[in-house]
């Protein structure tokens, strides 16, 4: 009888929500994959090998189109009335853009064109778009532009990075002079005239690292008065009259000159630039830089500054940062340096909260780090200071973060932490720590975060390290990743104190198997992350899940599982992020039931990671190329899939055209599609998974209780889909019109 009930109850949820996870009340192009976004009907052609866009094919309502990934020649025209917001066509083959490729695309808001071989583009190609705000157009071979490059007055972000330009012209930013970011890195310039961004006086960001400049005409930026990020890193700027060039931004914040060539720099280089919160002048050879000078009266602002590599000489003078009173976050790394000198520099600073001294040479440490009462991170990494650190590092009593990253320890002697009571995050990264110390970690009873990666530990953290009387309540996140762990047949693999940690990473840690009880002392796990190890599909090689009753996200990513089943999971009612993606999966029915379990039983399908677009996949500066979840067909099942093609299944939505099948690869989306697998949801476990919900794990709660609970709960969720879909059907017409009466 309750199997009927149920049967009766999935029916009326499939009635809400169409099987494959797409929505086909719209047209979705045969290879495609559609749904919404929010509030957009998203087409997602991406990585299916055309060679054309299917024009005909599309809804006039498509929101958003990804063709990124394919083996597009050429453009035509869009059909009229087409009401995109976004397209996206990277990484494809287009040679030249005419002026009547987006003709009437009306409502284009953003366009992705990068990664193409495209040598010409129109400057009227956007003449119809009169939204548009956003262009990508980097990875193409443009080479050289005569005149304007685009007309459009709206345009806000525009990239041109590493599209071989050797020139801008005068007249190349004329009629864009809405721009707020421009970004054309990467391109031989080799000099920048007075007068190019002259138009641009709403710019706020300008990249021009690695553009082989050696000249910078005083005048360049005159007129970016509203500029507050400048990257000019990667250049040859040794003869730059600086003091002309920045003279006018005095809005500028964030100033890169990283590895630009220079070796001095006179005392009112940064006298206007008033507002400048970051500075880095990293990899420059500055060995006779007088830091008290250069940022004397200028940098009263100033919050963070790069010195790394810089080969400064020394002795840094005592004034150095006397006017940097505000400064919070100071990189020295790379410049060798002794530890009285620093403390002498380093006084003047008491509101100090990171400083980075990683691979300066250091013997010693300055004994004045008392005075640093706000410092949280101190980076210490790669210097030689083995065996008498213990020492010095005994008056850090008020040190938060600690990074001893990298260096080259490979015993840390039992005390070395044990007046650290204030400690949060411990990072012991990188060094052969074959084994720790008993108490070693024992008085860390503030610490929420310790790092061990790549520290050669063959076993997870033993007790021994920590006080056996103690559970150590702040302690939330442990990484070990790059550990080559041997996971014992049995027991838990942390001891009791550790009952807190609800974040694990213990990827990449050459992990075959996990015995069923491996978290039996860390139950609360809310993250776990197990990609890249090469864990199994077979009996109970999942088992490990049923402890984890708090689960929420799950990483089982680049392993070796060739099956799964829901099944696994049942024990995990508030997953709600599942990545396997990168796994040999073979193509069978138990794809079709991990998709309807994530559609249906989860009531949606983003929890399985890279089953349809993510939003990180259909935004500016988004994914070009998406991680898809695939399957394989073996020999027999390809020789014979012609038969099970032509299959319908109610609820999916078929391919319309014969389709021959020469790949053994598949993504789940096409595989669930074209299988003929039966929508067979396991009926009993909707059960499980509301008991779970309401925690009664011991079932004191009748079945049938359960049964109205889910009745309740189904035709609620109709009735809210059903208004969903009313909604949604409606709200696209309501938006264009709000946009159009903006104008
Ligand atoms: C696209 O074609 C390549 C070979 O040209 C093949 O390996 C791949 O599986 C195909 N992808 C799809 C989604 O059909
Ligand atoms: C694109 O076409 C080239 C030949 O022009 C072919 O080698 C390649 O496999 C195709 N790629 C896809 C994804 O179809
Ligand atoms: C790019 O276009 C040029 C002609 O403009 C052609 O010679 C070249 O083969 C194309 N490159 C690719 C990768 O298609
Ligand atoms: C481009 O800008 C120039 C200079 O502001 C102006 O004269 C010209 O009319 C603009 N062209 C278009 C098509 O807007
Ligand atoms: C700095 O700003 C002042 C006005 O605030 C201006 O007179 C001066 O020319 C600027 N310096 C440079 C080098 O442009
Ligand atoms: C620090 O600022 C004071 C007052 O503004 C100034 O007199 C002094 O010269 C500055 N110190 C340095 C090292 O520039
Ligand atoms: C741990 O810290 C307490 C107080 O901060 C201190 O008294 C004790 O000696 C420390 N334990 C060890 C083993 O150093
Ligand atoms: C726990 O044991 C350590 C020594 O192992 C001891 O110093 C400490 O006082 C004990 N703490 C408690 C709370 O019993
Ligand atoms: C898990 O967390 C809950 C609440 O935060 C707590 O009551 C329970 O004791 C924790 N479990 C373990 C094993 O510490
Ligand atoms: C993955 O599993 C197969 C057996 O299913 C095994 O032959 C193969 O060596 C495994 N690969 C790795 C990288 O462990
Ligand atoms: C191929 O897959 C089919 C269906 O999943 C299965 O029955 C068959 O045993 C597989 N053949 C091989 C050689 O693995
Ligand atoms: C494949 O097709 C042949 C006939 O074409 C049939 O005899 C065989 O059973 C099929 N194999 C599978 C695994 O479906």
């Amino acid at each position: 009888m309750a199997r009927y009930t149920v049967l009766v109850l999935s029916f009326v949820v499939g009635l809400t929500q169409a099987f494959n996870g797409d929505s086909f009340e719209l047209e979705c192009p045969d290879e495609c994959e559609c749904h919404y976004f929010r509030i957009n009907w998203v087409t997602d052609c991406s990585e299916s090998n055309l060679t054309e866009i299917p024009y005909d094919e599309l809804s006039r309502s498509v929101y958003i189109l990804d063709l990124n990934g394919n083996n597009i020649t050429t453009l035509k025209s869009f059909p009229p009335d087409i009401k995109m917001r976004r397209l996206q066509i990277a990484n494809n083959k287009i040679n030249t853009v005419e002026k009547d490729a987006f003709k009437g695309l009306e409502y284009l808001i953003d366009i992705d064109l990068s990664g193409n071989n495209i040598t010409y583009i129109d400057p009227e190609a956007f003449l119809d778009s009169h939204g548009l705000l956003n262009v990508e157009l980097q990875d193409n071979p443009i080479t050289s532009v005569d005149g304007p490059f685009l007309i459009s007055s709206t345009l806000q972000y525009l990239d041109i990075s590493s599209c071989n330009l050797s020139v801008i012209n005068a007249q190349f930013f004329e009629n864009m002079t809405s721009l707020t970011t421009v970004d054309i890195s990467n391109n031989p310039l080799r000099k920048l005239d007075a007068g190019v961004f002259d138009v641009l006086t709403s710019l706020d960001t300008l990249n021009l690292n690695d553009c082989q400049l050696t000249t910078i005409s005083d005048g360049a930026f005159s007129s970016l008065t509203n500029l507050k990020r400048l990257e000019l890193a990667g250049n040859i700027l040794t003869n730059t009259n600086w003091s002309d060039v920045l003279g006018n931004l005095i809005r500028l914040e964030y100033l890169n000159l990283r590895k630009s060539g220079l070796t001095s720099l006179s005392e009112d280089t940064f006298t206007n630039c008033t507002n400048l919160v970051t500075l880095i002048l990293a990899d420059n050879e500055l060995r006779d830089l007088d830091v008290a000078a250069i940022l004397g009266k200028s940098v009263t602002h100033l919050e963070l500054l790069d010195l790394s590599n810089c080969h400064i000489q020394g002795p840094i003078s005592g004034e150095a940062f006397a006017n940097a009173t505000r400064l919070k976050i100071l990189y020295l790394s790379g410049n060798p340096l002794f530890a009285p000198d620093l403390q002498e520099a380093l006084a003047p600073l008491p509101k100090l909260e990171r400083l980075f001294l990683s691979n300066c040479g250091l013997h010693n440490l300055p004994d004045n780090f008392i005075v640093f009462d706000n410092l949280l991170e101190l980076d210490i990494s790669h210097n030689p200071l083995v065996n008498v650190f213990t020492k010095l590092l005994a008056p850090l009593e008020k040190l938060e973060y600690l990074n001893m990253g990298y260096s080259n320890l490979s015993y840390i002697g039992p005390h070395t932490f044990s007046k650290m009571t204030s400690m949060k995050r411990l990072v012991l990264s990188g060094n052969d720590l074959l084994s720790l110390e008993a108490g070693l970690f024992g008085n860390l009873t503030q610490l929420t975060t310790l790092e061990l990666e790549f520290c050669g530990l063959k076993r997870p953290l033993n007790a021994n390290a920590f006080f056996k009387n103690l559970t150590y309540m702040n302690l939330r996140e442990i990484r070990l990743s790059g550990n080559p762990l041997v996971i014992p047949d049995s027991g838990p693999l942390f001891p009791k104190q550790l009952s807190q940690v609800t974040i694990l990473d213990l990827s990449n840690c050459n992990i075959l198997s996990l015995n069923r009880d491996s978290f039996k002392n860390t139950e609360n796990i809310t993250d776990l992350n197990l990609s890249g190890n090469r864990i199994q599909s077979g009996e109970g090689s999942l088992s490990f899940l049923e402890l984890l009753h708090h689960l929420e996200k799950l990483n089982l990513s680049n392993n070796n599982l060739t099956t799964i089943d829901p099944e696994v999971f049942i024990n995990n009612p508030r997953l709600r992020s599942l990545n396997v993606i990168g796994n040999p999966f073979v193509c069978d029915c138990k794809i079709a039931e991990m998709w309807d379990w994530a559609n249906m039983i989860k009531g949606d399908l983003d929890m399985l990671v890279g089953a349809k677009s993510a939003e990180k996949d259909i935004v500016v500066k988004g994914n070009k190329k998406k991680r898809n979840l695939y399957c394989h067909y073996n020999e027999t099942q390809l020789r014979n899939m012609t038969l099970s093609t032509t299959k319908t299944v109610p609820g999916r939505r078929p391919f319309v055209r014969p389709r021959e099948l020469v790949f053994a690869n598949r993504t789940w989306a096409k595989y669930v599609r074209e299988s003929g697998c039966e929508p067979v949801v396991k009926i009993l476990r909707p059960i499980a998974l509301v008991a779970e919900l309401f925690d009664v794990y011991e079932g004191h709660i009748s079945t049938a209780a359960l049964l109205l609970a889910v009745v309740a709960l189904t035709l609620g969720l109709s009735t809210f889909m059903m208004t969903i879909r009313l909604y949604r059907k409606k709200k696209p017409a309501t938006i264009y019109t709000e946009q159009r009466k903006q104008r």
